[in-house]
């Protein structure tokens, strides 16, 4: 009988206190869901890209992608595999300006793509694709 109870609690502070804690680095131990995102002030550069990235509104990158990353809320939806999951990134790009350029036009690798153009075609603005380049970069 108790432990529904506790969890309730637990459950109910989480919800009042959870928007009001500072939103950690994409590294700390749980990143913001899109509602959050959007409720959120002052995040860091990371976190901003991260935000970008599933805002279904604006990268909407997991309608096609897995991301690999620590601290995934758990109340998000689940990605799709469209595209490759999005993991080791900054191994593989050891070139930052290849990153930005694939999400700036992903059709100048693959004219037969289905990602769209996020930059040629304004779909983000420039600073909204640098800070998912940051976010990209920490995992
Ligand atoms: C409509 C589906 C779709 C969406 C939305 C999409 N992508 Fe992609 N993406 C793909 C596919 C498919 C590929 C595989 C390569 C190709 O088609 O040229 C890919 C390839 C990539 C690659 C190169 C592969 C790799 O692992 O290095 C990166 C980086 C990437 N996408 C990042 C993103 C980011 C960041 C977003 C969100 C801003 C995004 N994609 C949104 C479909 C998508």
């Amino acid at each position: 009988m108790r432990k529904p109870i506790v969890l309730a609690v637990l459950g109910v502070t989480t919800l009042l206190f959870g928007s009001m804690v500072t939103i950690p680095q994409a590294s700390a131990a749980s990143l913001p869901t899109e509602k959050q995102c959007k409720k959120a002030k002052n995040l860091d550069q990371v976190t901003q890209g991260w935000c970008v990235a599933i805002t279904r509104k604006k990268g909407n990158c997991l309608a096609c992608h897995a991301i690999e990353v620590k601290g995934w809320p758990k109340d998000l939806p689940a990605a799709g595999n469209i595209g490759p999951p999005l993991v080791s990134m900054k191994d593989r790009y050891k070139d930052r300006a290849k990153l930005r350029a694939q999400v700036w036009d992903s059709t100048v690798a693959n004219p037969e793509t289905v990602m769209p153009p996020f930059g040629r075609n304004k779909i983000l603005t420039e600073t909204e694709i640098d800070r998912i380049v940051d976010f990209l970069l920490t995992i």
